[in-house]
C-alpha cells in the first residue's frame, strides 16, 4: 500500500514551536498499553495522541510531532514500508526520535527479523518490557529536549535563509543602480558631442559644412539609440537569436573603440575574417560580451600594447580569442572576476563587465576561459569563448 505524506510546512512567523509539534504519538496495536501510557502521560501534562493503525501514526508523524512511543508488535502484522518512508521523507534538520517498546528475551529467529526491520528507522530507542513508568517518562522527557533542539536548528535556518533572501535583493537594487549609472554614462557622452554640433549650427555656417554636421549629430543619435535599444533588449525583451556573424560584431566594436584603441597607443591584429563563422545569438548580446572584453584589454594597456583578436572553427565550434599584452589579472582576482562587483579600477570600475558577459554566456550555453600572466617581460591576458558553429543561411 503506498500512501502519500508530506511534512507539514513548519513557518510560524515567530518561529514558535507548536504545541502540535511537541505532542507524543503512541501506537500499541494490542491490548491496553497505548491508553495506559497515555493516562501516565497526561497525568504529567505531556501532550499525547493514541493512534489505531500504523497509518494513522505515520500521518499524525508528518502532521508535526515531537516523539512517537510504538509497541513492536506493530511491525508483526503491519508492512513496516509508510513508517520507513515518512522516516526517509524528514527535512535536512529532523532526526525524529521513536521509542520502541520490544519484547525481551532470547534472540530467535522473530527477534533478529525485527530488529532488521527496525534498522532504516533512524533515531529508534529500544525499552524492553516490562518498564517501569520511571523509565519510559525519563527517556521520553530526555528525547523530547533532543527535539526541541532540532525545531531549534530548523528555526536557525529559516532566519538565516530569510536573511539571505533580503541580501539578496539588496544586492539586485544595488546591481540596478550601477546599471543605470554605467547606461547614463554611455548615453552622456554622444548626448555631449550633438550638443556641441548643435551650437555650431547655431553660428555662420555654409550650407556644405551645415550638412557634414548634421550627419554628426545623425551618427550619435544613432549611438545613442543603438545603446538604448540594446538595453532594452538584453534586459526587457529576449530578442530572437538569429544567425549572427561573428567577423562582423567584431568590426563593429573596433570601430566603437577606434578613438580609445588610437588613445591608448594600442595596435590591433584582427584575423577574424576569410571563413566568416557563424553562431546564433542576438547580435546586440554578442557585441556586448566582445565590447565588454575589449573594453577590458584597452583599460590593461596603460602605456601601449597589442591587442589580438582571432576567430577558428573547430568541430563545429567557433572559437573567438581576445588576448591582450596587458598588465595581467592578479592571482587573487583571477577566481572572482566573474562575480558582480569585482574591480581593480577604484572609481572608474563597476565590476559589472565580466558578470553580465557570463550571465550572456550562461543564457546562450558558450563557454569561456581565460588565462592570465602578470611576469614583469611577458604579462598579458587571454579569453577565449566557444560557440556552437551555425551555417550560414
Ligand atoms: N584583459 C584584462 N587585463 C587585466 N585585467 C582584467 C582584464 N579583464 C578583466 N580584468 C580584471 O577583471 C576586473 C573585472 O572586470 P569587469 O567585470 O569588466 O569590471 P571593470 O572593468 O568595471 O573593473 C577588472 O577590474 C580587472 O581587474
Ligand atoms: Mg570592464
Amino acid at each position: 500500500m503506498a500512501i502519500c505524506i508530506r511534512w507539514r510546512t513548519p513557518l510560524s512567523p515567530e518561529n514558535e514551536i507548536s504545541k502540535t509539534e511537541l505532542r507524543t504519538i503512541i501506537f500499541t496495536p494490542t491490548g491496553r498499553d497505548g491508553d495506559l501510557i497515555a493516562a501516565l502521560l497526561e497525568r504529567l501534562a505531556i501532550l499525547c495522541h493514541v493512534a489505531r493503525s500504523l497509518e494513522e501514526t505515520c500521518a499524525l508523524i508528518a502532521e508535526g510531532a515531537g516523539a512517537a512511543i510504538v509497541a513492536e508488535e506493530a511491525f508483526i502484522t503491519n508492512s513496516v514500508a509508510p513508517l520507513t518512508e515518512v522516516m526517509q521523507r524528514q527535512p535536512a534538520w529532523s532526526d525524529f526520535p521513536m521509542i520502541l517498546l520490544t519484547v525481551g528475551g532470547r534472540v530467535t529467529y522473530e527477534s533478529e527479523r525485527l530488529r532488521a526491520l527496525r534498522r532504516p528507522l533512524g533515531n529508534i530507542l529500544l525499552l524492553e518490557r516490562p518498564i517501569r513508568p520511571e523509565t519510559l517518562i525519563s527517556t521520553l522527557e530526555n528525547v523530547l529536549r533532543a527535539r526541541r533542539r532540532q525545531y531549534q536548528i530548523r528555526d536557525q535556518m529559516q532566519q538565516y535563509a530569510r536573511a539571505q533572501e533580503a541580501l539578496l535583493r539588496s544586492e539586485k537594487l544595488a546591481v540596478t543602480g550601477r546599471l543605470a549609472a554605467s547606461i547614463a554614462h554611455e548615453i552622456n557622452n554622444p548626448l555631449e558631442a550633438i550638443t556641441n554640433l548643435l551650437y555650431l549650427m547655431r553660428g555662420n555656417v555654409r550650407a556644405d559644412e551645415r550638412q557634414y554636421l548634421l550627419g554628426e549629430a545623425e551618427q550619435e543619435l544613432a549611438r545613442v539609440t543603438e545603446i538604448t535599444k540594446q538595453t532594452l533588449r538584453f534586459y526587457r525583451e529576449p530578442a530572437q537569436p538569429t544567425h549572427t556573424d561573428v567577423a562582423q560584431v567584431v568590426d563593429s566594436v573596433l570601430k566603437l573603440y577606434g578613438s580609445r584603441i588610437k588613445a591608448a597607443k594600442v595596435r590591433v591584429q584582427a584575423q577574424c575574417r576569410g571563413d566568416a563563422p557563424v553562431v546564433l545569438s542576438t547580435p546586440g548580446e554578442l557585441r556586448q560580451v566582445i565590447a565588454n572584453l575589449v573594453g577590458n584589454a584597452i583599460d590593461a594597456m596603460k602605456t601601449g600594447g597589442c591587442l589580438w583578436l582571432r576567430t577558428a572553427v573547430r568541430q563545429r565550434a567557433v572559437r573567438l580569442t581576445i588576448a591582450d599584452s596587458g598588465a595581467g589579472i592578479p592571482a587573487d582576482v583571477l577566481p572572482t572576476i566573474f562575480e558582480p562587483f569585482v574591480t581593480t579600477k577604484g572609481e572608474t570600475g563597476t565590476g559589472l563587465g565580466l558578470w553580465v558577459t557570463a550571465e550572456i554566456l550562461k543564457k546562450n550555453g558558450w563557454s569561456i576561459r581565460v588565462r592570465s600572466c602578470r611576469k614583469p617581460q611577458r604579462s598579458g591576458t587571454i579569453f577565449s569563448i566557444e560557440m556552437p558553429l551555425m551555417e550560414a543561411s
